[in-house]
């Protein structure tokens, strides 16, 4: 199975994890950007990102070089749990690539500060649609993500394993 992460983080911790799991599987990895990268400061990055999450604005990104989807069968998308849902970044690049990943699997990860899941999963499959099979998702607690290498691993094995 040809797999590809691709991911979105701020402040590493979702970068630590996409890391994690494209070493333990093989997949290629890419990172979304915004194309005008939020505050650096955590109030003010909170502030910018609060309308955009709660409006699921589609905040512009960069085109990500050399991803061709057509090429994986299973693509694994890592956010940050911005405000209970994913990350702006990450809603506009699944609007963006909902054709593409038609007949595919798709797979979130998140990394969170304290509040889990909340609605980051249900907005993420709502968000690719049924063209997709979506797996089940997986919450990481961001402040520990260093030592959360097994678990990591473990969860993209298991889904690679089609559990
Ligand atoms: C703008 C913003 C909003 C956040 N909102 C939440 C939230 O609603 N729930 C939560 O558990 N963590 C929240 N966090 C904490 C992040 O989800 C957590 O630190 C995550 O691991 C950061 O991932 P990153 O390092 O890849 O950016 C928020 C962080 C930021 C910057």
């Amino acid at each position: 199975m040809k797999c590809a992460v691709v991911y979105f983080s701020w402040s590493g911790n979702t970068r630590f994890a996409a890391e994690t799991i494209a070493k333990k599987t093989g997949a290629d990895l890419y990172e979304i950007k915004a194309e005008t990268p939020y505050n650096s400061n955590y109030g003010k990055c909170c502030d910018e990102a609060k309308p955009e999450c709660y409006g699921k604005t589609l905040r512009p990104i960069k085109p990500i070089e050399g991803l061709d989807l057509a090429k994986y069968d299973l693509v694994f998308v890592g956010s940050p749990n911005w405000w209970g849902t994913m990350a702006p970044p990450v809603r506009t690049w699944v609007s963006q690539n909902k054709d593409a990943l038609k007949g595919k699997k798709v797979c979130l990860f998140q990394t969170h500060g304290g509040g889990g899941m909340q609605r980051v999963g249900k907005e993420f499959a709502e968000t690719v649609g049924d063209a997709a099979t979506v797996l089940s998702p997986k919450a990481f607690d961001g402040s520990s993500i260093k030592s959360s290498v097994k678990a990591l691993e473990d969860f993209a094995d298991e889904r690679i394993a089609g559990k």
